[in-house]
């Protein structure tokens, strides 16, 4: 088999992928581990930053998401049993998040690959990179276990395989810097059949620890927990799991959380992590191949979409004139946005948890962070528009605003 470019991963990152490279007339081929009923039924976080969404709808992969999503203008911060609104559209000019699950995303874009004759292999086994180094990189993998090895040869190879999957791996060691830090905390997150308990996003620091209440549509509400990472899910029977919901959404006066069957629970542990650089040879790294984030700051599914937008628009240059200079600035470029992300998502881990080894000194500065953050214009601004995503900066100074192409500008 051969094509231009080869996809290992159907998550947002390989998908999204596929589908700008097909509007610019590239081909690809997507290997995915798992089947299709897996990946689409996968639940995962469900918070689109406008850069993401405009990008969908431009692109004709929006129209359910404009259908289905839920539009926020504004968050809502709780500490010291109150209630603060952070205004993200008055602070952005003009912009709002969208609530929309992935697993909603990627329904819409296999979809979208699949209607217009897209390859997207299920169930790939043994996927493994071969010459990286070379103009002719190679993906071998087996239908299934037993049958036999398959090749694919291509110009360029996308790593789109997530954290755990074999494409950083291929970066060698010499080559390959990697940042990493390790939360003492997990997430444990819900979904319920309740209709929502408010209507924008509550992130609530309260000393028992985070708590943060979601949406996913009239009916279904989802709320996460701050727990032990190494906490087992069996230890949270759903009357604990409310219980404690209840005492960390707690504020002075009227508000009620409400309640109905848990449909899913789990836990996950927190880390960020940073892969430096994103690309070697003919293997460009994006989305959670080469950063997690925790997500607090709802950036993973974001910074997967505005990876592969640069990705697409280096490949489209170096197809259209023969010019290697983008893709040469690949990893330069997504860094310094991944960077920033990064810092964000750090910063409201940091501001909104309950740290195991904070003093009561490091308490009461989190407190007085929370109160700037909800008091001055300027400070909530900057959490504003980080929230709502920033620009990718294609040169230094330079907005994306300011680069011609199609996808990229009305
Ligand atoms: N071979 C083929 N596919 C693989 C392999 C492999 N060896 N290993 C992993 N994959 C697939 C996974 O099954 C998954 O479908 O790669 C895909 C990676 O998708 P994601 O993990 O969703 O990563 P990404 O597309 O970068 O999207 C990032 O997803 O994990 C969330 O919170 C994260 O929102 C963020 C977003
Ligand atoms: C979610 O709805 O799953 C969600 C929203 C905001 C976050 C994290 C997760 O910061």
């Amino acid at each position: 088999m051969r094509t231009q470019v080869g996809i290992i991963g159907a998550g947002p990152a390989g998908l999204m992928l596929s589908h700008l490279l097909h509007l610019q007339g590239i081909d690809s081929i997507i290997l995915e581990k798992r089947s299709r009923e897996e990946i689409e039924g996968t639940i995962r976080a469900g918070l689109l930053e406008q850069g993401t969404v405009d990008l969908m709808k431009k692109t004709g992969v929006g129209e359910r998401l404009m259908r289905e999503g839920h539009f926020h203008e504004g968050i809502e911060l709780r500490f010291n049993g109150q209630s603060h609104r952070v205004n993200l559209h008055d602070l952005t000019g003009g912009k709002k998040v969208t609530v929309y699950a992935q697993h909603e995303v990627i329904k819409d874009l296999v979809a979208a690959r699949l209607n217009v004759g897209g390859k997207i292999i299920f169930n790939a086994q043994e996927v493994s990179l071969h010459g990286i180094e070379t103009t002719e990189p190679k993906i071998q993998f087996h239908y299934d276990k037993d049958s036999e090895l398959q090749e694919i040869s291509c110009d360029y190879i996308a790593g789109c395989d997530g954290f755990h999957g074999p494409s950083r791996p291929s970066i060698p060691n010499s080559v390959r810097k990697e940042y990493q830090k390790i939360y003492p905390f997990g997430w444990l997150g819900i979904l319920t059949e309740a209709p929502p308990s408010a209507p924008e996003l509550i992130y609530a620091n309260h000393e028992r620890g985070f708590t943060l209440l979601s949406t996913r549509s009239p009916e279904v509400q989802r709320l996460y927990l701050q727990v032990n990472p190494n906490d087992d899910i069996t230890n949270w029977p759903d009357d604990r799991i409310w219980k404690e919901l209840h005492a960390r959404l707690e504020i002075n006066g009227e508000w009620k959380l409400t309640e109905g069957p848990i449909i899913q629970k789990n836990i996950v542990p927190m880390r960020s992590f940073v892969c430096d650089p994103m690309q070697y040879g003919r293997l460009f790294l994006a989305g959670d191949a080469a950063h997690i984030v925790p997500p607090t700051g709802a950036k993973g599914l974001n910074l997967a979409i505005a990876d592969v937008q640069v990705l697409a628009r280096a490949l489209d240059t170096y197809y259209a004139t023969g010019n290697e200079e983008l893709l040469k600035r690949y990893s330069t470029i997504c860094l310094r946005r991944v960077w920033k992300a990064e810092r964000f998502s750090w910063s409201m881990t940091a501001m909104l948890h309950r740290h195991p080894d904070h003093t009561p000194f490091e308490q009461q500065i989190q407190l007085a962070e929370l109160d700037y953050v909800t008091s001055s214009r300027a400070a909530a601004t900057t959490l504003a528009e980080n929230y709502v995503g920033l620009p990718i900066e294609w040169q230094a100074g330079e907005k994306e605003e300011t680069i011609a192409g199609f996808l990229y500008n009305e």
